[in-house]
């Protein structure tokens, strides 16, 4: 069958496969699909070997997006943009192309499936890090009004901003500011607190009265944060579950050349995960 594999460290509890497993049958394509755990400094090796066998796509997570990116030979627009990758696919010639569809899959995450618009609204983006990155530009597509970028390592944050390179609209301010912030239409967070362990400690006035609260992360490493837009009364609080759907169906479609339907996939992994 042709191959396909999701590249991590740690990989047991990725959705990756099953995912792209459910797309296949419902679009009748024969695939494997298996997670490859693979350390750092195993990544780049690993991943010409899949190739080099055969492999036909390899999606990419933690923590190798920035090193997918390194990797390869060829960049997306995305890609480029972003320099983290979650999508690697084969050229002719055995180069490599990297893609990124975090941040589209996360705007039709939120723009479709839970119909919010995200024009004109004020965006606080919290973390510079990969996860951000993967995020930041397609914000700005999606034509938020401003986005605040507030990393704990504020360098990092004015790293992000001027890649984006629009003052006007994409600027930072740090972390200890958010005491002294007024309120935002949209709270991203991009950090890895979640997942690492470690509280973000927000404070609550951040939260504007039409506000919507996203976690990039699902499940337990979106708790905190979740926890906090409820106890902040926000409107709207998504977790990232629907945007790893999103950004599995783009890759699907670049590789099988298919568009699956990503609904019946969301409510089954929506009742699992609450
Ligand atoms: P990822 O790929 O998940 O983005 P990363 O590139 O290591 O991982 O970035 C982690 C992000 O989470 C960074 O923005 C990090 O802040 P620093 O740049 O200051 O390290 C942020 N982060 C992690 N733990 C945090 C915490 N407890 N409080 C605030 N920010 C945190």
């Amino acid at each position: 069958a042709h191959r396909f594999a999701v590249f991590g460290h740690p990989i047991a509890h990725t959705l990756s496969p099953e995912i792209h497993r459910a797309f296949a049958a419902q679009c009748g394509i024969r695939l494997s699909y298996e997670a490859i755990d693979a350390t750092p400094e195993q990544f780049p090796e690993a991943v010409r070997r899949f190739f080099a066998e055969g492999g036909l796509g390899a999606n990419v997570t933690l923590p190798h997006k920035g090193a997918a990116c390194l990797l390869a030979d060829e960049h997306t627009a995305m890609a480029g943009r972003c320099g983290t990758a979650n999508v690697l696919t084969p050229l002719v010639g055995g180069r490599i192309e990297a893609h990124n569809t975090d941040g589209d899959g996360m705007v039709r995450d939120i723009t479709e499936r839970h119909s919010l618009d995200l024009r004109g609204h004020n965006a606080l983006l919290l973390g510079a890090g990969g996860a951000a990155r993967g995020v930041a530009w397609a914000l700005m597509d999606a034509g938020v009004d401003t986005l605040t970028i507030v990393n704990r390592s504020p360098e990092k944050a004015d790293e992000l901003a001027d890649a984006i390179g629009e003052p006007e609209r994409a600027h930072t301010r740090y972390w200890e500011d958010l005491a002294n912030l007024g309120s935002f239409d949209l709270i991203v967070n991009a950090t890895s607190a979640g997942v690492v362990g470690g509280g973000l400690d927000l404070p609550t006035h951040l939260v504007g009265n039409r506000a919507l609260c996203y976690d990039l992360c699902y499940g337990a490493a979106a708790s905190g944060f979740v926890g906090w837009a409820k106890a902040a009364h926000a409107k709207y609080i998504h977790d990232g579950l629907g945007m790893l759907i999103e950004t599995a169906a783009d890759a699907f479609e670049r590789w099988h050349g298919r568009r699956p339907d990503t609904d019946p996939v969301y409510a089954v992994l929506r009742e699992r995960y609450g």
